[in-house]
């Protein structure tokens, strides 16, 4: 069992409340925490603006782990950039969650391995990884999946890239029709340059 929470509701004490929370929630059994490091205003704002309104407070998810040293503490919110998780890890969390970046800019993730572990990346360009990910693509649409279920989540692949928006801007469009095949997601691969990106990089 793990738990995801944040770091307070409403007029709780981020400091007094959220230890009392983890300590009866880790007597219970539980050894995993992900703290999102803001507060939620369950009174007056929507779900979106609480992912964004409240202040973070990275120092209180890193006092946490100072405070409970056999627990995992991961930490989550507002971390877009892999020097930032190594910034978190060095300052004592055991683990790093990236939410909205991870899909907005899903290649962050292809230099976790050699950024954070010191070992090669599952794939050398974005073009790579597009092309190990069809098969999942085409195996999924064997078993009657919409393509627009898989590849909505790659909407961001060439996020900043020329031809980015072509990329997107096709599956958009084209990935939720009615029997849309592997060949429209081919099509938006070639809609972005895979020479010129490698020029630019
Ligand atoms: C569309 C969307 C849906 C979310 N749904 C959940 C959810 O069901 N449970 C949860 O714990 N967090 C949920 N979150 C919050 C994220 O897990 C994360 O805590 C939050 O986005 C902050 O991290 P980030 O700044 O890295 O995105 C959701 C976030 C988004 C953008």
């Amino acid at each position: 069992m793990t738990v995801k929470c944040r770091i307070g509701i409403d007029e709780q004490d981020e400091d007094a409340d959220l230890e009392r929370f983890v300590e009866q929630v880790a007597a219970a059994g539980c050894e995993t925490f992900v703290i999102h490091a803001r507060k939620a205003w369950l009174q007056g704002l929507s779900p979106k603006e609480n992912r964004d309104v409240p202040p973070l407070n990275y120092a209180r998810v890193h006092r946490l782990k100072a405070q409970h040293p056999e627990l995992h503490i991961g930490i989550n919110g507002g971390i877009k950039s892999l020097e930032s998780c190594q910034a978190h890890l060095d300052a004592g969390v055991d683990s790093v969650m990236i939410g909205r970046e991870a899909y907005q800019n899903p290649w962050l993730l292809a230099s976790v391995d050699q950024a954070l572990y010191q070992r090669p990346g599952p794939a050398t360009s974005r073009h790579a990884a597009a092309r190990a990910f069809r098969p999942y693509i085409v195996e999924r649409l064997a078993e009657g999946a919409r393509l627009n279920h898989v590849t909505r989540h790659l909407l961001g692949l060439f996020q900043g890239c020329p031809g980015g928006r072509r990329f997107r801007r096709h599956l958009s469009e084209h990935a939720h029709r009615d029997g849309a095949g592997i060949a429209v997601y081919d099509d938006a691969l070639g809609l972005v340059d895979e020479e010129r990106l490698a020029e630019i990089a």
